[in-house]
């Protein structure tokens, strides 16, 4: 057992921070407070292949494993968790699927272009109707010809309006359940498809989230993801990639909270010293840094197995359930160890513990996760 990271995972590492303390920590709290989606900072990260990390280089990728991809998105959201759900979104959901289920010429055309960088990627998944219940979508795609003509409409799309390609679940056989489903590669300017207004969210505010309206929207029969029917699993194994990246994200705001609590905490005087000496914030900082640490162990070792060709729905789930969790809780303590001032605008605590908690709700409530980990242990 090894629990060092590797001479390119560290240099990744190191990289990764360089560039959001130097690049991305100076505009968070800008592009939040605006609701800014931050489009300047795509061409820098695909000049630094932080679009493709866990794709061959030979489609424009990084060539690197999914330990260094975690450990890029932890990275970023320890300065800012918009930009590292824009970057999971596009890697996890979009040109993962294509990598792993797409034909060769889906793979040169798509992933070529998503890892490197030059497109941006979406995952379309949800419908008002069907969150947490993701079977009961009511988008269909039915075949004329050569083309599928798609109607219905999806919400919460991160990337919304911004991606160039969206991944699409839709109903081709409405008496089959979830074997009726399948998935499409949608370009965004395919004919009848329009992408609604973005949501006002509580946090990850950088980010863009919005509907999508397939109004007899066609698509060539090539875009076709996979096989018929086969688009339910596609989603749920696309899911249990993504859930790993959004448990590196909840740990990296933890960490970013953490670091902000611990820097507060040295130079905050009270009783005429600083309150890092008083036992009550040290107790918190004890908590924090472990449930951190615990975090870290569960979300490096789902992206480990995934490179090891081994199972990991179950070490996914928990790796999320437990990282979110403990991002939520961190960012609460770390706002507490500010006082007053943490609750202001002027502190990134505050913004730490609104992000913190969409890692709760998104790719899966923290009950979807207790669900798939309770189903395979039980099982
Ligand atoms: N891998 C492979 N196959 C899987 C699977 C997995 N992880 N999970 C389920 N399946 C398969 C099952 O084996 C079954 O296959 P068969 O037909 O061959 O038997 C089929 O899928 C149906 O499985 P279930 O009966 O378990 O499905 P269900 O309808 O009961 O759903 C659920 C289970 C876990 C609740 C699922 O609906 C789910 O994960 N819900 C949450 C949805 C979610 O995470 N949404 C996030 C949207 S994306 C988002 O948030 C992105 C963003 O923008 C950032």
């Amino acid at each position: 057992m090894d629990f060092g990271l590797s001479e390119e995972q560290q240099l990744i590492q190191d990289m990764v921070k360089d560039f959001a303390a130097s690049e991305v920590a100076p505009i968070a709290a800008e592009i939040d407070r605006d609701h800014r989606f931050p489009a300047e900072l795509l061409p820098q990260m695909a000049k630094l292949n932080l679009m493709g990390v866990p794709f061959p280089e030979e489609f424009g990728g990084a060539g690197a494993d999914n330990v260094s991809y975690v450990i890029v998105l932890e990275e970023l959201a320890r300065a800012c968790a918009s930009t590292s759900v824009i970057v999971s979104a596009h890697t996890s959901l979009c040109t993962w699927p294509i990598f792993a289920f797409g034909t060769q010429e889906q793979k040169e055309k798509y992933v070529t272009g998503l890892a490197s960088g030059e497109m941006l990627g979406a995952f379309a998944l949800t419908e008002p109707g069907a969150g947490t219940d993701a079977a009961a979508g009511k988008a269909t795609a039915v075949l004329d010809g050569d083309e599928y003509i798609l109607n219905g409409s999806k919400i919460f799309i991160t990337n919304g309006g911004f991606a160039d390609v969206y991944i699409v679940t839709a109903m081709t056989d409405q008496s089959a359940g979830t074997r009726g489903i399948s998935a499409f590669i949608v370009d965004k300017d395919a004919p009848g498809f329009t992408v609604g207004e973005r949501e006002h969210k509580m946090g990850i505010k950088a980010s863009s989230t919005t509907p999508l309206y397939f109004s007899d929207c066609r698509i060539p029969k090539s875009a076709l993801l996979g096989q018929e029917g086969k688009g339910f699993k596609i989603a749920m194994q696309t899911l249990d990639g993504g859930r790993i990246g959004v448990a590196a994200q909840a740990l990296g705001i933890a960490q970013g909270a953490l670091d902000a609590a611990v820097a507060y905490a040295k130079e905050r005087v009270q009783f005429g010293k600083p309150i890092a000496t008083l036992q009550a914030i040290q107790w918190m900082i004890a908590d924090m840094a472990t449930e951190i640490e615990a975090a870290r162990l569960l979300v490096y070792r789902a992206a480990w197995n995934k490179d090891n060709g081994l199972p990991y729905t179950k070490e996914a789930a928990m790796a999320k359930l437990f990282a979110a969790e403990v991002s939520t809780r961190v960012a609460g303590k770390a706002i507490q160890i500010h006082g007053g001032y943490g609750f202001t605008e002027s502190y990134s605590v505050e913004r730490a513990y609104r992000d913190a908690k969409i890692t709760e709700l998104y790719e899966g409530t923290s009950e979807v996760q207790r669900l798939v980990i309770a189903g395979a242990t039980l099982r």
